[in-house]
């Protein structure tokens, strides 16, 4: 559980979190329970209505693929009738499936990649669209990365700096209709042992020795030496979730320990 630290700020606010389940996603939706906001639940894992029962507040959980269209509209559509529309969505599915030099990955890797990490947040802004619409207005949070200049993650790097070219040029299309799209770009971020791992087939030695090497380029890049808290991660997605950030929008604000991506 998550425990609210501005609570009644989210009071009457319908918001969708994605990737819900586990790490980043899992702690903004729980926090945004807690502090007033109906929040719909979405992820694919089995064990997502167990993460659910924990919320403090007004939740209920919808299992989708969000790489799918499909998935992504039922999801939009699920939360809509649940609460009677949405105010607020936060795309956070995506993570590099795996780390390698760019030369080592197979073609079908290079578009997991990117279904993981663009697709669902491509899918997702197009199907709240309307219903933000339906609202008079909103907001939505899209989780990127620093990873946009990083190494052994090439493929997974294209797919945030899609999610960035998305949050920018969105945002100008839509400021007329009263709504916002915004960004955070994650830096390293520790978290509990991943219940989902990210690829499913294990990693190898060489994967192994790859990641470590992410590891001190990412740290090496941050001014602050250290990885974020998952904690560090949702409280500037919320903030740029709430009407706190009334004035910010097109941005893709660094959470990166100094890193700028
Ligand atoms: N953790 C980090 O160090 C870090 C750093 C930079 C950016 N980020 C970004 O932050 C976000 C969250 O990262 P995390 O480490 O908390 O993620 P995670 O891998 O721990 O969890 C991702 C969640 O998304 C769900 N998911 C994956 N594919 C899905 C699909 N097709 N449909 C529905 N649900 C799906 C998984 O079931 C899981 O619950 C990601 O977009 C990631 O790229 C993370």
């Amino acid at each position: 559980m998550t425990a609210a630290v501005f609570a009644g700020r989210f009071a009457g606010k319908v918001i969708v979190v994605t990737g819900a389940a586990q790490g980043i996603g899992r702690a903004v939706a729980l926090r945004a329970a807690a502090e007033g906001a109906s929040v719909l639940f979405v992820d694919r894992a089995d064990f997502l209505a167990e993460v659910v029962a924990e919320a403090q507040g007004d939740a209920a959980g919808f299992i989708a693929d969000l790489e799918t269209w499909a998935g992504a509209n039922a999801a939009m559509r699920n939360a809509a009738d649940t609460f009677g529309g949405i105010d607020i969505l936060i795309n956070v599915v995506g993570g590099a499936i795996r780390m390698r030099p760019l030369a080592e990955f197979e073609p079908d890797q290079i578009d997991a990649e990117i279904r993981r990490s663009l697709m669902p947040t491509l899918y997702g802004c197009h199907a709240v669209l309307p219903h933000l619409a339906a609202r008079g207005g909103g907001t939505i949070v899209n989780v990127s990365s620093n990873a946009t200049r990083g190494i052994h993650r090439v493929p997974y790097s294209a797919a945030k700096g899609g999610v960035n070219a998305i949050t920018r040029s969105l945002a100008m299309e839509v400021a007329g209709q009263n709504i916002r799209v915004v960004a955070t770009a994650p830096g390293g971020t520790e978290a509990p042992p991943r219940r989902i791992p990210r690829n499913a087939a294990g990693d190898s030695p060489d994967e192994r020795q790859w990641m470590a090497q992410v590891v001190e380029q990412v740290t090496g890049s941050s001014v602050l030496k250290r990885y974020g808290t998952i904690d560090e991660q949702a409280a500037p997605i919320l903030f740029l979730a709430s009407d706190e950030a009334s004035y910010i929008t097109g941005s893709v604000l660094s959470v990166a320990g100094g890193d700028e991506g």
